[in-house]
């Protein structure tokens, strides 16, 4: 992640990673490494990167999947971000996914999960709502809790523009609930560009990586779109 090297020292205020899973999927970018030892030491440099671009507390997201009858390097990863960086564990989110995955001989897979760990005591949360977790006695929307089930997958709409293209809507709560208008926003794996998205809707600043020269470009096309 050569990214990294050309930012400062705490001089963001979030990160959101959703890096390649390793051999999940059927791209060229999630199947670069060896062997998943490779994979882990590579995942541990970008996080440990993360750590030190991030203001104290900042908060550091990170998108992954548990499933199918295989290893699973995100649970391994989460423990070696644990054990062997300085981040302290604040959350654990999962995200309903509506086109399920796996094969037939248990309950299929239907969930993406989502880290999210500290720099410190974190600094920010603004609370989100939801009229899909129903209403309080005042007839107000109820907290969005840490599990999202209203999330519904790109694809269903046939407009993706990445294979594991995120909904907005994902983003459009990470953002605003862990960040504030004017702050500072890495995003080391662009894909699509929807966290831009978002970082553009709600006034704040990005900086995004990405390694794929086409979804660079329509990512970039995306986020025009949006600023015009
Ligand atoms: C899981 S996808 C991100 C999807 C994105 N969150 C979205 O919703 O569209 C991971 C992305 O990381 C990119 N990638 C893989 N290795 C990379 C690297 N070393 N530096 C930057 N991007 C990389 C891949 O090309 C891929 O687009």
């Amino acid at each position: 992640m050569d990214g990294f090297k050309q930012l400062n020292d705490s001089s963001a205020e979030l990160v959101i990673a959703d890096p390649p899973y390793f051999k999940i999927v059927k791209q060229k970018w999630d199947n670069q490494w060896e062997s998943e030892n490779n994979y882990l030491d590579w995942c541990l440099n970008w996080t440990k990167e993360s750590y030190r671009v991030l203001k104290e507390g900042g908060l550091f997201y990170v998108w992954g999947a548990i499933g199918k009858d295989r290893e699973h390097p995100f649970l391994k990863y989460m423990f070696k971000v644990e054990e062997e960086t300085d981040f302290k564990f604040l959350n654990f989110i999962t995200m309903r996914n509506f086109r399920v995955f796996g094969n037939s001989s248990h309950f299929p897979f239907g969930r993406q999960e989502l880290l999210v760990f500290s720099k410190g005591k974190h600094n920010t949360y603004n609370k989100q709502y939801s009229d899909f977790e129903g209403v309080n006695r005042l007839g107000h929307p109820k907290l969005v809790t840490n599990v999202w089930l209203d999330c519904k997958d790109v694809s269903l709409y046939n407009n993706a523009i990445h294979p594991t293209e995120k909904p907005y809507l994902s983003s459009e709560r990470i953002v605003p609930s862990s960040s504030n208008e004017g702050d500072t926003i890495i995003i080391p794996f662009v894909g699509s560009g929807v966290d831009c998205e978002a970082c553009i809707r709600n006034k704040r600043d990005y900086i995004g990586f990405e390694l794929d020269p086409t979804y660079s470009v329509l990512a970039n096309q995306r986020t025009l779109d949006i600023a015009l």
